[in-house]
């Protein structure tokens, strides 16, 4: 298989076969990060970016700069033909003549793709406005392989606005692939969109617990019960929800633990939602080293895709079981094999 040539807009673009390629191909990248400057020499990579970025942006480009390929940038929607109400897809197709991969990150849902209709060369979805985030799918797939070994059977609950928060939404159809169980745990009103429920329990017949984000000490002593036994949806605790079939199907998401293994955290993503008034008035919880310190919680890995503006205590940084750094930091490997 090989993935010249060819867009990654949406993360069903790659069997799960290629992402196991493309880790083993990072695990390569990282033992030399320095030691890979011919793979792309004479190359030109866009990075077309509509929307803020750190990470992203700069860890494509530092991994394409690692590869000893080049890198043009527009960082700043209001400084291109864009801001003279230019289409996506002519600036597609005239970017796409200047390089030899273009990434984007858009507003709209579904742009990557147009622009990949367009462009003549692959094209990379950096964040498509509360749609897909795919590459940031790979950075977390692959920290959790590098940390557990493994991601069938881990139970992983993500935490916050599953709503509008694009990385949880790819992230759950890359967890569901490999065989991991979700609990989703949302604040209210930013609950997993249906169309990502449906598509989880249809294509890969994975049954997601949902409870609220604000529940997420009760729900853990829930967890085990439901994931064991799924009840039916007549029997459902208050606090979690079974999103399976009446019959009480049983998922064997073999080797599950029971437990929490991941807490994936979110922040609001308030200017997808609200007025800046309406943001200021949610109330969304700080995960803290009080509220780690509970027994449930002493293997729980903490994942957050940042930034992080206040749901995620800075006191968190140093305890063992953070490794959102060292997820962000994969971000050049896992961009450099793609
Ligand atoms: C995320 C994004 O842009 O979707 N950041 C990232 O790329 N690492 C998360 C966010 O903005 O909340």
């Amino acid at each position: 298989m090989s993935l010249k040539n060819r867009s990654v807009t949406i993360i069903e673009d790659l069997s799960n076969e290629e992402i196991e390629q493309v880790f083993c191909v990072a695990d390569r990248m990282l033992e030399s990060i320095k030691g890979q400057t011919e793979l792309c020499a004479g190359q030109i990579m866009a990075t077309l970016f509509y929307e803020p970025s750190t990470r992203t942006r700069l860890s494509f480009e530092a991994a394409m700069n690692r590869l000893g390929g080049r890198v043009i940038s527009v960082s700043d929607a209001q400084t291109s033909s864009h801001a003279k109400g230019e289409s996506l897809a002519d600036t597609a197709r005239v970017v796409g003549s200047y390089v030899d991969i273009m990434v984007i990150r858009h507003p709209s849902e579904g742009s990557p793709r147009i622009a990949a209709d367009y462009a003549g060369v692959p094209v990379v979805n950096a964040g498509d406005g509360t749609h897909e985030h795919p590459t940031q799918t790979l950075c977390d797939l692959y920290t959790l392989r590098r940390e557990k070994g493994h991601i069938k059977g881990l139970t992983v609950a993500l935490w916050g606005d599953l709503k509008y928060g694009r990385t949880v939404h790819s992230l759950a159809y890359g967890l569901a692939r490999f065989g991991a169980r979700i609990v989703a745990l949302a604040d209210e009103g930013m609950e997993l969109p249906e169309y990502v429920t449906a598509r989880l329990l249809n294509e890969y017949s994975c049954h997601v617990i949902q409870g609220k984000a604000s529940d997420l000490d009760r729900i853990v002593q829930q967890v085990d019960a439901v994931c064991l036994n799924p009840p039916s949806s007549k029997q459902l605790p208050l606090t979690a929800q079974y999103s399976g079939d009446e019959s009480g199907h049983k998922d064997d998401r073999d080797s599950a633990t029971g437990q929490i293994d991941v807490l994936y955290l979110t922040r609001l993503q308030k200017e997808r939602q609200f007025s800046s008034e309406g943001a200021a008035k949610v109330r969304y919880k700080t995960i803290d080293h009080q509220f780690m310190k509970r027994a449930e919680f002493s293997d729980t890995l903490l994942m957050h895709p940042l930034p992080r503006v206040g749901e995620l205590s800075c006191e968190l940084d140093t305890d063992p079981r953070s490794i959102y750094f060292k997820q962000a930091s994969f971000g050049v490997p896992i961009r450099m094999a793609l």
